[in-house]
């Protein structure tokens, strides 16, 4: 991504989404979205579902776009000027030309849906903070040092695989231009599993034991810190949720709660990093001992 501004969370976070969403449609499968795991759900009417379902359904796709931009791209510039080939460069190359396009599908649809909250920004619903914003982005302009960013980058894209498979098996419960986005997706997604391989088949094996253990150590934190509980971002999308019903806003704590409740959910926590979405990344990790505390995410 050229402009830089689409990096920077948008000033109008936090607003109702006030789009144009098509009657009694879905825009995220309700298997992958937390609240419909806590007990407070089932007291909610059905269009205040499907409002909280279709703000997270918008989350979803902020989240694609900061994997993609935010995290991949300095990775795979980096990959682009430093790979040993210029066969596995010209991988990188078409990788990021494929993810620069999955990025340009879903900000499409994000102006779709709610052109006002997304003209200046990507990110309304997705909360890192500025300073974690930037830092996340460190790692991947030296990816020498910090390899543990292709380790990253291969679970996102299994996730991503077994995210879209979630999605399109929702048929015509769902928004059909979500179908039909996360449908095309699922499609370039397994070359990119096959290229974060080639990538990290070169690079860990080359990196001195003491410097993967370092960066087994950062990758475990990064996962638990923010890939795992629904912390800052999930409670924004309920906040952003609740604007849209202010009926329910006197019961903001008892969500904010039900949420926080999840991480002792095993119902909910199956679904995060089930074994059976990363078949790839568990055979890779089981190449490399120093890895074994990364097999601990995934959940039978
Ligand atoms: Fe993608
Ligand atoms: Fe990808």
């Amino acid at each position: 991504m050229s402009d830089a501004r689409r990096l920077k969370p948008s000033p109008s976070a936090g607003e109702p989404i006030a789009g144009s969403a098509r009657d009694g449609m879905l825009f995220a499968p309700e298997s992958l979205t937390p609240l419909a795991f806590t007990p407070v759900y089932h007291t909610l009417t059905e269009p205040q579902r499907l409002g909280y379902n279709r703000v997270h359904g918008l989350y979803f796709l902020e989240q694609i776009i900061f994997f993609e931009q935010v995290m991949a791209r300095p990775t795979l510039e980096w990959l682009i000027r430093n790979s040993p080939t210029p066969q596995l460069s010209r991988e990188a190359e078409h990788f990021l030309q494929e993810e620069d396009a999955h990025s340009s599908w879903f900000r499409g649809l994000l102006r779709d849906i709610a052109p006002e909250q997304y003209a200046h920004g990507d990110f309304r619903l997705l909360d890192m903070g500025s300073l974690t914003h930037r830092l996340m982005r460190l790692p991947g302009s030296s990816v020498r040092f910090f390899p543990a960013m292709l380790w990253l980058q291969l679970i996102f894209e299994e996730r991503a695989l077994y995210f879209g498979r979630a999605f399109v098996s929702c048929g015509r419960a769902l928004d059909p231009r979500f179908q039909a986005v996360h449908r095309q997706h699922l499609e370039d997604e397994p070359a990119h599993i096959r290229r974060d391989v080639l990538f990290l088949e070169w690079l860990w094996p080359g990196a001195p034991l003491w410097l993967r253990r370092v960066n087994v150590r950062a990758l475990v934190w990064l996962m638990r810190e923010f890939f795992l509980l629904p912390k800052r971002s999930g409670l924004r999308v309920v906040d952003t949720w609740l604007r849209e019903f202010p009926e329910l806003t006197p019961r903001k704590r008892e969500f904010h709660d039900a949420m926080r409740a999840l991480e002792s959910d095993d119902a909910y926590l199956r679904t995060l990093y089930p074994k059976t979405g990363f078949p790839r990344t568990r055979q890779l990790i089981a190449r490399w001992p120093e890895l074994a505390a990364l097999d601990d995410f995934f959940t039978d």
